[in-house]
Formats: structure tokens, sequence, C-alpha cells
């Protein structure tokens, strides 16, 4: 495995997160703010050609899996071509995609042609008149049709991002729970994480043994499953369904010893860690037209820098009267 994308504590980064634009066609209340996000000027964003030319080299430095996100990246008009351009590249065994679902069921025919090969769909409601509610916009059914769209089309499991939040879908937990008797999802309930913005409080979080706890009164029979190497998440199942649920514990348990991801932003940085504010311009170098060697020492030089463990959100969020702004967490999730 390359030594460039091998950190200091030997962590092998073979997942690469690529956003391929910060647009979306949503609102959520947890991400962003009604008026959006400020974007990035087009000129400033990473053209398809740049992306290609990253994809490339870290697949050969030894990338097998790259998941696209955004913003939303079912808006970005080429993501069936790019699906197949990284397709046709040797060593990469997965690729994937985060999307809100709303583009889904009608791009899913021909990604999949194209050679996607997994797919997470954000949802966190049940509910169509909550999903206004959470979303801002209207599209549930939408949602749920490219879900169903997945199933058929043969993904397995489809996972469901649900962010668990007090107060506004904490009571559906068994709702989605039940969902895998039937279906072969992943359910996949993510604890709600502050960000510059999103009105993010520790009562408004409901934790990890929270959510297990609830779900366990109702479901003793709950199994924990084997852990898989480098997921972030920790998985369980009912026997008898033919789905299963995870939870994603990035508050309360991080899973740093085991990242293995780098992520590439719209605008071309490279990030190290979800949590840290250091990024680097790969999109500068390439167009001062920087050789593959000197990307490569480059992107060494960044990963090698990169932390053994972020501050621990848990510890960063308990400070009081600091606003999340003054603490630098600025989380860029996707
Ligand atoms: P798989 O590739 O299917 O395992 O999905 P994923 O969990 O890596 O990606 P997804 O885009 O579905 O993200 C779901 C959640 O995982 C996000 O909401 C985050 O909470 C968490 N997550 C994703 N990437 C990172 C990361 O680099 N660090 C941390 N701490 N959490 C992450
Ligand atoms: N806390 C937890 N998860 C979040 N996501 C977006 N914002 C937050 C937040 N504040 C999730 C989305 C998507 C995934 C990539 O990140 O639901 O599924
Ligand atoms: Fe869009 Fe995803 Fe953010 Fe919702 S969480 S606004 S779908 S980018």
């Amino acid at each position: 495995f390359s030594a460039f994308l091998t950190d200091s504590f030997g962590r092998q980064h073979s997942y690469l997160r690529i956003s391929l634009t910060e647009k979306c066609n949503l609102r959520c209340r947890y991400c962003m703010p009604e008026e959006g996000v400020s974007l990035t000027p087009k000129a400033d964003l990473l053209t398809t050609e740049e992306i290609l030319t990253l994809a490339r080299l870290f697949v050969k430095e030894g990338v097998d899996k790259i998941r696209l996100t955004g913003g939303e990246p079912l808006i970005r008009p080429d993501v069936v071509d790019i699906v197949a351009r990284l397709h046709q590249l040797e060593g990469l065994r997965t690729i994937g995609v985060t999307t809100n679902g709303i583009n889904l069921a009608r791009l899913l025919p021909s990604l999949q042609q194209a050679g996607l090969s997994a797919v997470n769909v954000s949802l966190d409601t049940l509910v169509p008149a909550k999903f206004e509610f959470i979303v801002r916009r209207k599209g549930f059914h939408k949602v749920m049709e490219g879900i169903h769209k997945a199933i058929e089309l043969g993904y397995k499991p489809v996972k469901v991002n649900c962010v668990v939040m007090r107060g506004l879908n904490e009571d559906e937990l068994l709702d989605f729970v039940a969902l895998t008797e039937g279906l072969p999802l992943d359910v996949r309930f993510i604890e709600y994480m502050p960000f510059d913005g999103n009105k993010w409080n520790f009562k408004k979080m409901v934790s990890y043994k929270e959510m297990l706890d609830a779900i366990r009164q109702r479901w003793p029979g709950l199994e924990k499953l084997p852990e898989e190497d480098s997921s972030t998440a920790k998985a369980f199942k009912i026997p008898g369904f033919q789905g299963q649920i995870s939870f994603i514990t990035s508050m309360s348990e991080h899973f740093c010893g085991t990242c293995n991801r780098l992520r590439i932003t719209a605008d071309g940085n490279l990030k190290v860690c979800l949590f840290g504010n250091s990024e680097v311009s790969l999109r500068d170098h390439l167009r001062a037209g920087a050789s593959e060697e000197e990307l490569l020492r480059i992107i060494g030089v960044a990963v090698g820098r990169k932390k053994r463990q972020h501050a621990g959100m848990f510890n960063i969020a308990q400070m009081k009267n600091r606003p999340m702004i003054l603490i630098g967490v600025l989380l860029m999730l996707q």
C-alpha cells in the first residue's frame, strides 16, 4: 500500500470521498440555513477532468473505494458520466453515492449501468409532513421511491441514514426498525452532531446508548453483528428480519483509530479528517501544472500530518458558553 496514503499511525487510507457539488436541492435543518450556504464560484470548483485526474492518482496508490457526496451529488449534470469514467479505473472496487434520494429513482438505472455499486440515502422521518419540516422542501415520496428503486435494482443493503434528534424524530426509532423486517435495508441511526449554525444542543442529541436501550426494550433479541473493518457503524439485527440496523456514534464513541478516509471538497481541497480544518488545495497545485510526483508528495505530507484522533466532539461541545464558531468546529460533513 502506498506510503503517501499511510499516516504516521499506520492507517492506510483506501477510501476517498469526493464532493461533486456544494449545492443541494434540500435545506435540512441540521445541515444548512434556509437561505442555503454561500457557494464557491464555479471557476473555483473542480472540473470533471480534474476530478478524474485526482481519482486516477488516488486509485493508483491504493484507494479501492470512492464515495460521491455533496451537497447533493445527484444534481451534478454529468454524474452518470463521472461514475462511468471512475468505473474504468483498475483497482477501484466500490463506487458509492450518498444522496438525499430526490433524484435517485430517476437516475439510478443509468447510474447502475455506469457502474455504481453502493447507495446510501438520507431519510430522517417516515411522516411526510415532518419530512417537509426537516428538509424545508417537498419530496418525501420521491425519496421513498428512490429507496424502493435501489432495492428493486438489487443494491444490498441499501443504507438509510437517519439523523436522530430529540423532540423531532426520536419517537420514530421503532418505525424505522420495523422497515427492516421486510426490506433489505441497513437503517443507520446517526447521533446528531453540532456544526456551525445548526442550532445543535446537548438536549437534542440522542446518544447511541439511549437509542439502543429504547430498541432493546421492544426487541430484546436484538443481536450485535461482527464489526466490519473501518466501518463507522455498529450493526445489529433482529433475528428473522431481512435488513439490519446500525448506529453511527460520531459523538459518543469516535472511530478515529480505524479511520481509513480522505475527502476532497468540491473546490478541490484535500481534508484528512472530517473534524479538522487543515486543508490543502490540490486544485491549485493541479492548475499550476504540478506533476504526479509533486501531487503525491503534497498528499503524502497532508496525510502524514493527520492527528491520531480529533479532540472528541463530546469534550469540545461540553465547553460551556462558547459558540461553536469560536471553538472552530466547523463540521464539513459531506
Ligand atoms: P459507507 O461507505 O457505506 O460505510 O458509508 P459512510 O458512513 O462512510 O458514509 P455516509 O456518507 O453514508 O455518511 C454517514 C455518516 O457517517 C455521516 O453522517 C457521518 O456521521 C459519518 N461519517 C462519514 N464520514 C466520516 C468521517 O470521516 N469521520 C467521522 N467521524 N464520521 C464520518
Ligand atoms: N449530524 C449528523 N449527521 C448529519 N448529516 C448531515 N448533517 C448532520 C449532522 N448535523 C448526515 C446526513 C447524510 C450524511 C452524509 O450526513 O444525513 O446522510
Ligand atoms: Fe442537502 Fe444533505 Fe445537507 Fe440535507 S443534509 S441539506 S440533503 S446536503
